[in-house]
């Protein structure tokens, strides 16, 4: 700390900042040499207005932003927490200090809602932002391509329309817990020495009126309910109650209908919800694994954490061995210095290193390269966390009291000379029965839920494993006495060997508590028909239905499925209404604005 002095230093026009970075450094100076010249005399810190933004689609980082905003509060600030679904450009531009937090979907795009938002961000002419300071924090997943681009793009975005970036961007892996620590240790810093050059009177007597208002005011009481007990990192260890195929024996695929108990424990949900497993890798691949690199699986290893585990505990719980990403192959190879991969890790063979890493795992890597590992803490420090898997919850909390269940599609294939399973759905198929436990949580998704006024029509389209929530939709409607028409969409590959829950559904069907079901077997007749063709038939009273206020509801593929549904909703609201193209596409937009549009694709 300077010691007392009687000018405080200030920062010239000519100086190489722009206008808002020179005045905070002015403010900042101004701050610390008044501090320094009367200490016993300083105000505690004003508050400052600050608004939590997040863009999320299965509640992480609404999560974080949530907890984000709490603690500004309780620091003092006026926090406001606020989702970019719905959220504008121009109103972000007339904020002073934001705190973003963003996931990354697709192909490295923001999660659905939010790319009105940022369509709109990336508009020429687009208003500048320099009065806004920012912070973000990306989330992500590094066995994506794409790891956190959407956090990274809005990071730079901004930054280009003239905003202050407060400290660099922090990019969070499958766990966020470090980062997100560490990012707030970064901000909270940076704020306080903000608010500390900042006036105590005036502005900050107005902020501290607004406190009171905003720091609780939208906070849903059932979301922090959810975010008590049980997370990914104290899992519930559920037994399984039930397990059974939903899918015939001579099927070309198998299903299955598993249900946990829950009963006694602090798990709660609602329809629409999804159930977290953190599963566990194959014990014969692990065991091939460390026979083919000579570990001794008894080695201790450190984990993120400060974790130490046996090296076969972390290959069986936390690591991910069947995927191989670019910085695993970027690892092994220079480890290795193995000459066919730094050729496939060159910019220009992208599509050559997505083909060679689509369908193989770490084992195929010592196989064709082996003796590269000599050191087990090389192993896994190259290696990413193992990540849960999600489930639609397919149950209803008012009529499956205590339980939970999913509907779970489990992934076979083979390739280059190998069977290989989907790591928790084989799981669930191979290695668990009845009375096992697994770990689970839930995972809320705030943005897939019933219509509040259960007497709005929903239409339902869910193929395959999409079918999981409705089926908890439509029992939680049935139990709760809702008098809204419901209408589904199901299909699968044929009717003889794959038609799930078939029986309830007709039994619902048959008392006229399901309106429609509308069904599509992709593969009994010699051409493929889909939900959307079934929806393109009933064209008309989708319409009719639409036109009286039905929410629509879309689960399932996110790859194909969704896109062409969505495709297929805009056909027809384009033919049915009349409308050109760009009205439909905005009849669509309004079905998302007013809540009645919803996916949940993966
Ligand atoms: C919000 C959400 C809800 C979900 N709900 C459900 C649900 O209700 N039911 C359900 O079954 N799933 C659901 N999923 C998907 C689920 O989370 C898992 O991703 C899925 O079960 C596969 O996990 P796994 O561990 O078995 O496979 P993983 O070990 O993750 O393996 C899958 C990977 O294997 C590879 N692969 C798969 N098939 C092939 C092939 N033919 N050739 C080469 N490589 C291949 C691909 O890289 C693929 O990504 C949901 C996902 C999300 C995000
Ligand atoms: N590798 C595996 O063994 C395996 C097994 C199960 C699931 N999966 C993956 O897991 C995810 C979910 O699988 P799921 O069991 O829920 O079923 P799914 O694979 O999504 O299939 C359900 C139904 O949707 C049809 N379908 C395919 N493309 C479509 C499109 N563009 N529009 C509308 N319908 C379409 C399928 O038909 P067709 O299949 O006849 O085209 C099938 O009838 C998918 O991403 C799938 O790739 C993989
Ligand atoms: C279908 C799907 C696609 C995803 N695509 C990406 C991606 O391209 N890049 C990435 O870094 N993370 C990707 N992720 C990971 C999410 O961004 C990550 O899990 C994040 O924590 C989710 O935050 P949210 O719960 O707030 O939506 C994807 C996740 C899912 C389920």
């Amino acid at each position: 700390m300077p010691g007392p002095v009687s000018h405080v230093p200030f920062i010239p026009d000519s100086a190489p900042f722009t206008a808002e970075q020179r005045a905070w450094l002015n403010g900042f100076l101004a701050g610390i040499y008044s501090h320094a010249e009367s200490p016993m005399t300083a105000e505690p810190p004003p508050a400052l207005k600050i608004t939590v933004l997040y863009a999320s689609q299965s509640g992480t980082a609404e999560g974080l932003a949530r907890k984000l905003t709490k603690e500004l509060a309780s620091r003092g600030h006026v926090a406001t927490f606020l989702p970019l679904e719905g959220y504008t450009p121009a109103s972000l531009a007339a904020e002073r200090y934001a705190l973003l937090i963003a996931s990354t979907y697709g192909e490295g795009d923001p999660p659905d809602a939010v790319q009105p938002f940022y369509n709109q961000l990336c508009m020429e002419h687009f208003p500048r932002f320099e009065n806004l300071s920012f912070f973000l924090l990306a989330l992500g997943d590094s066995n994506y391509e794409h790891f956190c681009k959407f956090g990274r793009d809005l990071d730079e975005k901004l930054a280009s329309l003239g905003a202050f970036r407060m400290c660099e961007r922090v990019d969070c892996d499958v766990d966020p817990d470090e980062p997100f620590g560490r990012w707030k240790s970064l901000l909270f810093k940076s704020i306080e020495e903000m608010a500390a050059t900042r006036p105590a009177k005036g502005a900050a007597a107005t902020d501290a009126t607004l406190s009171s208002n905003s720091s609780t005011a939208s906070e849903p009481e059932q979301a922090k309910r959810k975010m008590a007990a049980h997370t990914r990192d104290n899992p519930f260890l559920a037994p399984i109650v039930e397990k059974r195929p939903l899918t015939h024996d001579v099927s070309s695929k198998l299903t299955l209908h598993m249900a946990f108990s829950v009963e006694g424990s602090a798990v709660t949900y609602e329809a629409g919800d999804a159930c977290a497993v953190i599963p566990q890798n194959e014990p014969r691949l692990v065991e091939e694994t460390l026979h083919k690199l000579k570990f001794s699986g008894e080695v201790l290893v450190q984990l993120p954490k400060a974790r130490t585990v046996p090296l076969q505990t972390a290959l069986l719980d936390h690591l991910q061995i069947t995927r191989l990403t670019r910085k695993m192959v970027q690892a092994y190879a220079t480890i290795g210095g193995c000459p066919p991969l730094l050729d496939l890790l060159r910019p220009e063979q992208q599509s050559h290193l997505d083909a060679y890493t689509w369908d193989r795992g770490l084992i195929d890597l010592l196989y064709e390269f082996p003796d590269v590992l000599r050191d087990p803490a090389d192993l896994v420090a190259m290696l990413p966390k193992l990540s849960p898997r999600l489930y639609s919850i397919s149950s209803s909390p008012a009529a499956h009291a205590g339980e939970i269940h999913t509907t779970v599609a489990v992934v076979r294939y083979r390739s280059h000379n190998r069977e290989r399973g989907g790591v928790c759905s084989t799981m669930f198929a191979d290695r668990s029965k009845p009375e096992s436990r697994l770990p689970i949580y839930i995972q809320p998704n705030n943005k897939f839920r019933l219509p509040k006024d259960s007497r709005r029509p929903i239409i339902m389209i869910g193929p395959g494993t999409g079918i999981a929530p409705f089926r908890g939709f439509l029992h939680e409607r049935r139990t709760l006495g809702a008098s809204g028409k419901n209408w589904l969409f199901f299909g699968e590959r044929s009717a003889a060997t794959d038609f799930l829950y078939r029986e309830e559904l007709e039994s619902m069907q048959k008392d006229n508590f399901l309106t429609r079901l509308d069904l599509a077997f992709s593969r009994d007749q010699d051409h493929k028909i889909y939900v959307q063709d079934k929806m393109l038939e009933q064209a008309p009273l989708v319409w009719s239905w639409l036109q009286d206020g039905a929410c629509v509801y879309v689960c399932g593929d996110a790859t194909r499925m969704a896109k062409d549904v969505d495709a297929m909703l805009h056909t027809i609201v384009e033919q049915q209404g009349g409308l050109n193209r760009e009205a439909a596409a905005d009849y669509v937009q309004s079905l998302k604005d007013q809540h009645r549009y919803h996916r949940d694709v993966y």
